[in-house]
């Protein structure tokens, strides 16, 4: 597979056209940002960390039932994806409450959900990405009823999945983000990421955070955490 020019660069990646129309080639970057790009940094060994993650779990949930954007891996850093348009939606799926949840309500942090709540965010950085509801994806049009209710159960199905597969490494799965696109055919399959920078991820016996917070909250330690979820990861895939 040839990559070809650059298409786009993003926050934590670059995205690069391939001599088949329907393949991209995804690179993942060290670079990491916080607070809508307020706060910049490099997390060394990060791209190479959230690339093999993002395909191993999403190899995973390919098996469950929710199709994903996942080709191959090429090397340790990139990854052939299917093209899709992305939905411009950030669908976030919450076990337990804190980060932005706690913040919004003043609801204190720690408290786990009877069910998990999953919310949308309006992929937009001028307008800081506002919540939305759904009432108003649908009067924008930005995605019909249909997609929604399946962007909806795709989203539960990946909690389902990945909080047992993370529990099985010794981890809580607090809460994480997800990112649907369409193919030409307009079927919603999964896309973007699913890694340390888009997850939170705590021991489930210390609650020692190993996860991008340690970047945004200045904990130390960083590069460390993502190695040791990367480790806990491998050695379940192992075991
Ligand atoms: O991170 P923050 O407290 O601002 O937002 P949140 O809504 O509490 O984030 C919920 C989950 O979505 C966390 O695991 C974040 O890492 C993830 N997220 C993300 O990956 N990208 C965003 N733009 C916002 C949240």
């Amino acid at each position: 597979m040839e990559k070809k020019e650059q298409l786009y660069e993003g926050k934590a990646k670059k995205v690069y056209a391939t001599d088949d129309p329907e393949l991209l080639i995804v690179s993942y970057k060290d670079d990491a940002t916080a607070f809508n790009g307020k706060k910049k940094g490099t997390i060394a060994g990060k791209g190479i960390i959230n690339n093999k993650m993002s395909n191993r779990l999403m190899a995973r949930l390919e098996k469950e039932g929710v199709p994903t954007h996942f080709v191959e891996e090429l090397n340790e850093r990139e990854t052939l994806v299917k093209k899709v348009k992305i939905v411009p939606l950030e669908v976030i799926v919450r076990n337990i409450s804190t980060g932005s949840f706690s913040k919004r309500y003043g609801f204190p942090e720690g408290v786990v959900f009877d069910e998990p709540t999953v919310e949308y965010s309006y992929k937009n950085d001028e307008l800081n990405d506002p919540l939305i509801c759904d009432s108003h994806v649908l009067a924008m049009k930005l995605t019909t009823k249909e997609e929604l209710q399946t962007i909806h159960d795709y989203a539960l199905r990946v909690n389902e999945v990945l909080k047992a597969f993370w529990l099985s490494c010794g981890v809580t799965l607090v809460d994480f983000k997800l990112e649907f696109g369409r193919l030409a055919d307009g079927t919603i399959i999964l896309a973007d990421e699913i890694s340390p920078d888009t997850s939170r991820l705590w021991d489930a016996a210390t609650g020692k955070k190993l996860d991008k917070d340690r970047f945004r909250q200045d904990l130390g330690g960083v590069e460390d955490a993502y190695q040791e979820i990367m480790g806990r990861l491998e050695a379940q895939l192992k075991a």
